[in-house]
């Protein structure tokens, strides 16, 4: 593998078209991406060109088996314009764990991270610095080999495309828990950021939709006693003042906003609790009014609270705290984030 890195500028910027008082989550994206190509056994010489589309075999491996895997990142800006990174590693270090899973080849930490630092250079001028709002960054490697043999592919594409980007979710919102479908199984590659994991997701979270919720919280898929994840995040869930969230397994995502989240609640002296937690505590909970927050975290939202959730047939509501984990926590960690805060973790690159 050779790091040498190609370098070719987009002519015109599309930066003036986009609005960055009012971005929407992923939809408009910044002028270059970081691209290497996986062909022969290693990884090729990276570039960095122009965001466009791309072309593909019609029997491309990724089509027809899904070998397809993702991250999910932010940079911001800080007051003096520094461009912050958060916990970058865990993300390049994750991408290989799902990389190994999908029987995709691991890519480089040190080239990600060489190609990242210099896309971030090149598109400075899209990072939002708006309260809010932030550079989502979308590193991705699916399989571009030909051939319709059920089998991986000996060729692979990573992209890193970035999206300037406002909230994921605007305002609280309302789940269903789930009580047959479910995001993945022992053994299986819940615990990897598989592009399938999502596809799975769909149907479920259309159903709840039709329902009038706006997603699903999984429980286990063999039980479904146990709550596991809150729609495309780690779930978190507040009885009285302790807070819970699942461990990780086969089923979970170790998410990178969940762990942050359970360090820093643990320094703010909040127990934490990280055990398998049962629908039916947390509907005793809601009924006896001990059940005081829930709430979902990862990158894209960071924190989303749930103002409402559905099971069997009957809504129960969560109160609305004034002093909330979650938002007490979300500062902390965008504080953090965005460096209006020590980052007494080293997590600020
Ligand atoms: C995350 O927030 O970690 C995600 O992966 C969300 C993404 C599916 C948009």
């Amino acid at each position: 593998m050779s790091s040498t890195l190609q370098i070719q500028r987009i002519k015109e910027s599309k930066r003036s078209l986009v609005d960055f008082d009012n971005l929407q989550f992923g939809s408009q994206f910044s002028d270059h991406m970081f691209v290497c190509d996986y062909k022969d056994g290693s990884w090729q010489n990276p570039s960095i060109e122009p965001y466009a589309p791309i072309s593909l075999d019609p029997s491309a491996k990724i089509f027809h088996y899904g070998q397809s895997i993702f991250e999910g990142m932010k940079a911001y800006k800080d007051e003096q314009k520094n461009t912050l990174l958060f916990r970058p590693l865990d993300n390049i270090k994750r991408l290989n764990i799902s990389a190994k899973r999908l029987v995709i080849p691991e890519f480089p930490e040190d080239l990600f991270m060489q190609g990242l630092t210099e896309l971030l250079k090149i598109d400075d001028q899209w990072i939002p610095t708006k309260e809010g709002s932030s550079l989502y960054i979308r590193p991705f490697i699916f399989a571009t080999g030909s051939g319709f043999h059920a089998s991986p592919s000996t060729e692979y594409k990573l992209i890193i495309a970035t999206a300037p980007s406002g909230a994921y979710f605007a305002g609280k919102v309302r789940v269903l828990i789930e009580e047959h479908y479910a995001r993945s199984a022992n053994g299986g590659v819940g615990f990897a950021k598989a592009g399938g994991n999502y596809a799975g997701q769909f149907y479920p979270t259309q159903l709840a939709i039709e329902k009038g919720y706006n997603q699903v919280i999984w429980t286990d898929d063999t039980s479904h006693e146990y709550i596991e994840e809150a729609g495309a995040m780690n779930i978190f869930i507040r009885i009285n003042d302790t807070l819970l969230t699942s461990p990780t397994s086969d089923r979970i995502l170790d998410g990178i906003t969940r762990k942050s989240i359970i360090q820093i609640a643990k320094d703010a002296g909040i127990s934490v609790d990280i055990r398998k937690v049962t629908v039916n505590e947390v509907i005793a909970a809601a009924k006896s009014g001990e059940l005081k927050e829930l709430f979902g975290a990862g990158t894209a939202a960071v924190i989303s609270p749930i103002a409402a959730f559905g099971y069997q047939g009957t809504d129960y509501d969560l109160p609305d705290l004034e002093n909330s984990y979650a938002s007490l926590l979300k500062k902390k960690i965008t504080d953090i984030q965005t460096n209006k805060s020590e980052d007494p973790y080293g997590w600020r690159v």
